[in-house]
């Protein structure tokens, strides 16, 4: 059984451990420094075990030293944006109490695989990365996953087809300039044109580039959690289970789309060992150019981290 620790228990991190106690197969450690916190939602969720039928096991602490040897850790603490505001405006408070998170993860848990879900999310990643001396297989950003599932639904509304029959695939950061590849999504293994106008398509894009904006528009106070704690949970079971799964996620580059010392979204195989492959798709010159305006908008977000 994998143990796999969530540092933070606001919406994200409780959401997270509320879809790894229905996938199972793990221990699940929940941190929060807020006192009672973590130990309030997870003797909520060990009471909903018997009801929904899921066998769970969950300890909620404050004390990181829970987390020891944990195979996986999901870092969702943070803050999270409010209206108006962009995931970038967040760069310098959430530095700060992600670089605090990253020193006590690698204190107990040297071996681990970190998902980074704070945002902004490359630049999280990257500082991670940095911070951990790990090897950039075991430092993985999770965004590809959610906005690709949030493409995914949107062709599913415009289409009324199965979202099952749809594979879609978002690369680049995880931000406004976050690239939809139309030539890299398909129904049913066919083309997108087959089934959608251009003016379909561009909609659909839009709407998925604005796809946290728009919920944190509706929330007012906060920003998703559903569906990113669905897709981290979805990238932890492709490392406890070893199953070799395509994701798109944030990984440290050298060199691999032209990019290097940046964590950008891109196609990777997880197994037990994280990021066992980076996949180099080959792009046109617009989606090349697509891919390079994210990347400057991440490097301006990355100017100001300080190390
Ligand atoms: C989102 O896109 C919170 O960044 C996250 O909803």
């Amino acid at each position: 059984m994998s143990k796999v620790s969530i540092i933070g228990a606001g919406f994200v991190g409780s959401t997270v451990a509320h879809w790894a106690m229905i996938a199972g197969g793990c221990q699940i450690i929940l941190v929060d420094v807020v006192d009672g916190l973590a130990k309030g939602k997870v003797l909520d969720l060990i009471q909903a075990g018997p009801i929904a039928g899921h066998a769970i096991d969950a300890v909620g602490t404050t004390d990181m030293a829970e987390t020891a040897n944990s195979d996986i850790v999901i870092i969702t603490a943070g803050v999270a944006r409010k209206p108006g505001m962009t995931r970038e405006d967040l760069v310098s408070i959430n530095a700060g109490i992600v670089g605090g998170v990253v020193k006590e993860v690698i204190k107990y848990s040297p071996n681990c695989t970190i998902i980074m879900m704070t945002n902004p999310l490359d630049t999280m990643t990257y500082l991670a990365y940095k911070l951990s001396g790990f090897p950039r297989e075991r430092v993985i950003g999770q965004a590809g996953v959610l906005d690709g599932g949030r493409m995914k639904t949107f062709i599913a509304m415009e289409t009324g087809l199965d979202p099952e029959n749809i594979h879609t695939t978002v690369l680049g950061g995880h931000g406004d300039e976050m690239v939809p590849l139309v030539r890299f999504s398909s129904i049913g293994g066919i083309p997108l044109s087959s089934f959608l106008t251009p003016e379909q398509i561009d909609r659909i894009i839009a709407r998925t580039r604005d796809g946290g904006a728009e919920i944190v528009r509706y929330l007012k106070t906060g920003s998703a959690y559903y569906a990113p704690g669905a897709s981290a949970c979805k990238m932890a079971q492709a490392i406890a289970k070893n199953q070799h799964h395509i994701y798109p996620a944030s990984v440290f580059l050298q060199g691999e789309y032209g990019l290097t010392d940046i964590c950008f979204g891109v196609p990777v195989i997880l197994g037990k060992n994280g990021v066992e492959r980076i996949i180099e798709l080959d792009l046109n010159d617009e989606e090349k150019a697509a891919l390079k305006r994210s990347a400057d908008l991440i490097r301006s977000t990355m100017a100001a981290l300080k190390f």
